[in-house]
Formats: C-alpha cells, sequence, structure tokens
C-alpha cells in the first residue's frame, strides 16, 4: 500500500460510514481519487457492481472452503449466497473468495499436512485484500481449526460458519453414523461376519445429505467449539447442513458480522483463556475427538496463550461426560440437535464454564444460552446422570511418553483401561499392511500393538492411522479391542483402546522409536501412566544405535513442514505461526 495513499481525498467514504469517526481498512483500497482508487473501483465495477452498492459500506470478505475435493462443503456455495443477503441487509458489501480446502477422504497422505498451509492462505488473504471483516465457511475437519487459526493470526471480526453435520444414515432399518459404523462393519467383514454386498449397499445409505460426519467427530468437535469459544453463532455447532435453518444461520452470520465490524470487535477478544476453557469443557462433557485437542492447541498458540496436555487433563477431572452420541454413546448429530443443540449442553454444564467470556453475537456467552433447554434428556444427560463421571480424555504420561499422549478412555473397553502387555512392533504403517493378517504375527488378545514413524515428521502429517486394525485371527477368534499405542491420531469417529499422540515421535528418536517385539508396556490410565518397562542401561544401548529416518521431503511445502513443524503438545502448528500479527482495522 503506497503510504501517499493516507492522504488522498476519500470522497465522502468518512462521512458516509456507520462510525463516522473513522475510516474503513477497505476504504484505502476505494476511497481515494487517485490512480489506485480508479484502478480498485474499477475492478469492482468490471464485475458489475455499481457505486452504491459499495461505497462507504463495510466489505466483507466470505473465504470459502467449498471444494469438489471436500465432499462435506460441497454446499457452501449455497449457503455463501444467504451470508451475501444478510450482509447486504446489515449494510454491508459482500466478496466472496476461494481457499484451499481440506476433505478427509480424498487427500494424500493426510490432510494434517495441509492444515498450517490452508491456516496460512486464511490469514494473509486477509491481510492482502481490501475487508474489513470476514465470515469463514468450513465444515470437513481441518477446514474449521484452519480458518481460526489464520483469521485469530490476522485479527479481523470474523464469525466461522460451518456447513452443519449430515442427516442421520440409515441402512434396513439402522441409524448409521459416520465414520464410527463404516470402521464397525469393516471390522464385521474381515471377521466374515457380514458379507461384501451388504457392505457395498452401506456406501450410498451413509452419507445421504451435504454437511460434515455426524458422529461426535473432528468435524462435530470443532464446529461446537466454534460456538462455545465465541465464534460461531448459537445454532452453528449442531443445526445439520441439510436443514433450511443452516440457511438462516448463515444469513444471520452475513449480518452479525457487519455489526461486529462496527464494533471493532476482533477474534482475539473472544478466544481468550476464558474462552478457551470453555471449549475444553464442551469437548470434555461431549467426549469429543483427540484431534481437537492439538487444535485447540494451535489455536490458543496463535492468541500467545500457552495450552499444557495436563491442563485439559485437570479439567477433565471436574468435566462430567454427559452427551451420549457416537463413537462413545449411541446417537447422531441430528438427535443432538432435535434435543436442543450445542446451547443446551452448554446449559446443562454452565455452572463450569465462564459465562462471561464475549461472543461475536456481542453478547457473552451466558447471554446466549439464556434460553437454552434440553428436550431429551437421553440424548444431552444431567451433570448428575452423566455418561461417565469424567471427561472423554485422559492424558497420559510415563517413560514411554514424557510429553504426553491421550487416550479417549470413554470410547475404549474398561477392562483394558489399566493393562502390561508384550510389544508386537510395526516400524511404519506399511510394515504394518504388510504383516498384520498374516498367520505367522506372533500375537495374542493381550499383546499391546505398536505403530512406529506415524507421527507429525515421521507421519508425515500425523495421518489417522492410530485405531490399528486388529489381526484377523484376532477378530476370527472374536475379540474386537486391544490396546494399541502409536504417535499417529485417529479419526474423532474412530473407537478401542487406543492411545495415540505419543510424544516426541519416533522420528525424532523419542522412546517409541526404540520398543522392540517383546518389550513390556504398562498402561495405567486411572493414573494417567504409560511407561516402557526397559532398564535404562538397555534403553541407552537401544538410543546409541538407533538413526534417524530418511528426511521425507527435499524441497517445496513439504521440506519447510519438515522443518518447523512442532510436536503434538505444540498442536502440530509451525514454529514461526504461533502468535499474530493483526490486520490494521482502520486509518
Ligand atoms: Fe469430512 Fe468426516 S469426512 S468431516
Amino acid at each position: 500500500m503506497n503510504p501517499d495513499r493516507l492522504s488522498a481525498t476519500t470522497d465522502g467514504y468518512m462521512s458516509e460510514h456507520n462510525n463516522g469517526n473513522s475510516v474503513l481498512r477497505s476504504e484505502e483500497w476505494f476511497g481515494p481519487k487517485d490512480l489506485e482508487g480508479f484502478l480498485h473501483r474499477s475492478g469492482l465495477k468490471a464485475m458489475g457492481y455499481g457505486e452504491n452498492e459499495f461505497k462507504g459500506k463495510p466489505v466483507i470478505g466470505i473465504a470459502n472452503s467449498w471444494s469438489e475435493l471436500t465432499h462435506c462443503n460441497s454446499h457452501l456455495r449455497e449457503l455463501a449466497q444467504h451470508v451475501k443477503r444478510g450482509v447486504a441487509a446489515a449494510g454491508g458489501f459482500a466478496l466472496e473468495f476461494p481457499t484451499i480446502s481440506l476433505g478427509e477422504f480424498f487427500l494424500a497422505p493426510t490432510s494434517m499436512l495441509l492444515r498450517n498451509l490452508m491456516s496460512m492462505d486464511v490469514e494473509e488473504m486477509i491481510r492482502a485484500a481490501p475487508l474489513d471483516g470476514v465470515v469463514l465457511l468450513a465444515g470437513c475437519d481441518k477446514t474449521t481449526p484452519a480458518m481460526m487459526m489464520g483469521a485469530l493470526s490476522a485479527d479481523v471480526p470474523a464469525i466461522v460458519v460451518t456447513g452443519g453435520p449430515q442427516l442421520k444414515g440409515n441402512w434396513r432399518g439402522q441409524d448409521l453414523g459416520s465414520c464410527t459404523d463404516c470402521r464397525r462393519y469393516w471390522t464385521e467383514l474381515r471377521a466374515g461376519r457380514i458379507t461384501q454386498e451388504e457392505y457395498d449397499e452401506m456406501e450410498a445409505a451413509i452419507y445421504r445429505s451435504p454437511g460434515y460426519c455426524m458422529v461426535m467427530g473432528t468435524a462435530s468437535s470443532m464446529g461446537g467449539i466454534a460456538e462455545t469459544i465465541g465464534m460461531s453463532l448459537p445454532g452453528g455447532g449442531s443445526i445439520p447442513g441439510a436443514d433450511s435453518r443452516r440457511k438462516t444461520h448463515s444469513e444471520q452470520a452475513g449480518r452479525a458480522i457487519v455489526e461486529l465490524v462496527n464494533k471493532g470487535i476482533t477474534p482475539s477478544d473472544v478466544v481468550t483463556p476464558e474462552s478457551i476453557d470453555n471449549a475444553i469443557r464442551f469437548l470434555l462433557a461431549v467426549g469429543g475427538s483427540t484431534n481437537a485437542i492439538i487444535h485447540l492447541i494451535a489455536i490458543a498458540g496463535r492468541v500467545g496463550i500457552d495450552l499444557p496436555l495436563s491442563h485439559f487433563d485437570d479439567l477433565s477431572k471436574t468435566t462430567p461426560m454427559i452427551l451420549n452420541l457416537k463413537p462413545s454413546g449411541e446417537y447422531l448429530m441430528e438427535d443432538l440437535f432435535y434435543a436442543g443443540g450445542v446451547e443446551a449442553i452448554l446449559a446443562r454444564i454452565s455452572p463450569l464454564l465462564n459465562l462471561d467470556a464475549l461472543t461475536v453475537t456481542g453478547k457473552t456467552l451466558g447471554e446466549n444460552i439464556a434460553d437454552a433447554t434440553v428436550t431429551n434428556d437421553r440424548v444431552i444427560r444431567t451433570i448428575e446422570n452423566p455418561l461417565f463421571s469424567e471427561g472423554g480424555i485422559v492424558a497420559l504420561t510415563g517413560s514411554l511418553a514424557p510429553d504426553g499422549a491421550v487416550i479417549k478412555h470413554t470410547a475404549a473397553s474398561p477392562e483394558l483401561l489399566t493393562h502390561t502387555g508384550r510389544a508386537v512392533v510395526f516400524e511404519d504403517y506399511h510394515d504394518l499392511e504388510a504383516r498384520i493378517d498374516s498367520d505367522d504375527l506372533d500375537v495374542t488378545v493381550d499383546d499391546v500393538l505398536v505403530l512406529k514413524n506415524t507421527g507429525p515428521i515421521g507421519g508425515p502429517g500425523m495421518p489417522e492411522s492410530g485405531m490399528l486394525p486388529l489381526p484377523k485371527k484376532l477378530l476370527q477368534q472374536g475379540h474386537r479391542d486391544m490396546v494399541r499405542i502409536s504417535d499417529a491420531r485417529m479419526s474423532g469417529t474412530s473407537f478401542g483402546t487406543v492411545v495415540l499422540h505419543v510424544t516426541p515421535e519416533s522420528a525424532v528418536g523419542g522412546p517409541l522409536s526404540l520398543v522392540e517385539n517383546g518389550d513390556l508396556i504398562s498402561l495405567d490410565t486411572p493414573n494417567g501412566r504409560l511407561d516402557l518397562l526397559v532398564d535404562e542401561a538397555e534403553l541407552e544401548r537401544r538410543r546409541a544405535a538407533w538413526k534417524a529416518p530418511e528426511p521425507q521431503y527435499s524441497r517445496g511445502y513439504g521440506a519447510m513442514y519438515s522443518e518447523h513443524v512442532l510436536q503434538a503438545d505444540g498442536g502440530c502448528d509451525f514454529d514461526f505461526l504461533r502468535g499474530k500479527t493483526p490486520v490494521k482495522l482502520r486509518v
């Protein structure tokens, strides 16, 4: 931006804007009567916009992660039109722009490799473009945290609108939840309990509407977190994608963002230690995705807040899990919406929340949920009658995970939560695929499956490989769970006695890299411990012999990723992206 621009005539913009006493950032582009102002205005006119449509109005970006490579976000172009309606009705001027989009199903090796790239895309587009505020259209797993991270670092007024969850799947009269039931029936297929034809039928029956996975997986967790932390309007975390009220919600977000610009409320006014604690309470009360821990740490890091894993554990001890949704419970997101939605959950746990936290409605969280009621106690339990007396996630530390690991104990087998077993080690995912179903694999159900080299660097991108498949021969014996340990993540829709995010990861020489077949591993979930029962002298011998894997990238984004990505306890953000560089909102 040419500094001379600030002294150029702004042709009445200042007096016409609602605030009257300050100039919008967008006016640096569209106000001055000089060559640059001419070019900027003519660029809008080239798209058919008349001066009366934009002159003196707040310019609202609609950052859209619509993509045909992201089926969960395939309806976001339509929702963008409803956001535009709201922006126009409130006196703003909306311009939609694309961001990269991260779909869980199609991206290899994993969408998580690109989450930080998407956050950079969002941040830098906000910074570079003539925007006074932004509505962030997201949905599929990584798109919501990436949008939030980018908007927090740019720190212009921002509202998250997700595409909402899908309707329930249904196959032969049974409700199906993606992808909890894809995995459950895949296991049954491998065990020979259902036919390939039956499994094929489910393909069309499970995903039947726009939106994200309709269990309390990562996308649902992040949608609820966006609402709880105060960056979405009420209803944002639970209205189904196919429900007409999702369109109304989008229109309301369009109105609200103009108000937010007028009030000068930015994301860092909303995302504070208090609202982050609210988000953690929500995550724990709903038995949400372990991935959300990583995303929350990264989100907090963008506003300079350190969020140690132990803090999740501390809050977990006093947060009952009250939501009865798959994968930890029985119901699906559509049922949650009918039961009162995210607001009703928050109302139930309100004694645990910081109700004074500011939200994008311009009101407090307490004001937003003042009228919320629960209409189905089977879906949303009471604090006095929870599914579990503590939160859904336990942080572990110990000699196998000095910097932490996590287990979603509510989705695990209770009898395995305290277990000591013999390690059966796979060096990476290819090794796992090659040997897991081999008749020669020396394994019993009392063993502990260990997968190495699936962390942030080793994966690369920390893929969702953590729910290791059970060996076929154990499935055929009727077993459905055993202890599994890795430095990977797992899908929020997954389940089982699965220890994840072992940190430091094996690819950087963490203790996981030293585990050998036959070593004893002790999991003590009630006491938050994960230990490798091998004496220190032997470990030292193995450490001296250990060789780091060859780097997977020599250039490009992958090389930058490998050099700068933080471990899971740093939210897998890039070291240079933590913090914010706020965009100047007014001149
Ligand atoms: Fe997009 Fe599950 S595949 S949320």
